[in-house]
């Protein structure tokens, strides 16, 4: 499979974006920024972000529906895990693996929001912009990619690849 991002590269840019949200929130917060990861596929993006990070900040996760073993999303978001503690009153970043129809993120930032944090942003890994069905741009994002299924750093087909160290397009024709 070829490779969009190297380990190499994902680690560069990971840094730089760590530098970019502990500027942009450097200054006294008063309390540790919130990372909420969404599972499974931004946990691996999440672990080097939170320590690329200089602020101090802790995390939580949510789970929604996601696409099986569909390439194409069905449109439907279902929340399948929640939030273990109160985000009301703090800095939080939603962290995605990959901005994709944009479905995710906005079903999960209209939830986030419901429990008024002092501020939320979104940081992602991956953008297609090309492939958006409702508006949403991300705060922070890694990379811009073209209209191509991808796997690896995190993210999976069908559940497996998310352990590839690098980023890779995984061809169209393959698991069909
Ligand atoms: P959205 O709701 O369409 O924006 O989809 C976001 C979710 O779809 C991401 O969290 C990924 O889990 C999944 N997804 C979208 N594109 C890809 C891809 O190219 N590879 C792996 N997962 C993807
Ligand atoms: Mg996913």
């Amino acid at each position: 499979m070829k490779v969009l991002f190297s380990a190499a590269q994902i680690a560069e840019r990971v840094a730089e974006l760590g530098r970019q949200i502990s500027a942009d929130y450097a200054g006294p917060i008063g309390q540790p920024i919130v990372l909420i990861g969404v599972l499974k596929g931004a946990a691996i993006f999440l672990a080097d972000l939170a320590r690329a990070i200089s602020v101090n900040n802790t995390f939580d996760f949510v789970a929604v529906s996601s696409y099986g073993r569909e390439r194409v999303s069905s449109g439907a978001v279902k929340l399948i895990k929640d939030l273990d503690n109160p985000i009301e009153g703090r800095h939080v970043i939603l962290v995605e693996d990959i901005l994709d129809t944009g479905l995710t993120l906005s079903y999960l930032r209209g939830l986030m929001l419901q429990h008024k944090p002092a501020s939320l942003k979104i940081a992602t890994c991956l953008d297609k912009p090309s492939h958006r069905l409702v508006p949403i741009e991300a705060d922070y994002v890694g990379f811009k990619i073209p209209n191509e299924f991808v796997i690896g750093y995190g993210m999976d087909y069908a559940e497996v690849y998310r352990n590839v160290p690098d980023i890779r397009i995984f061809p169209s024709n393959a698991g069909q």
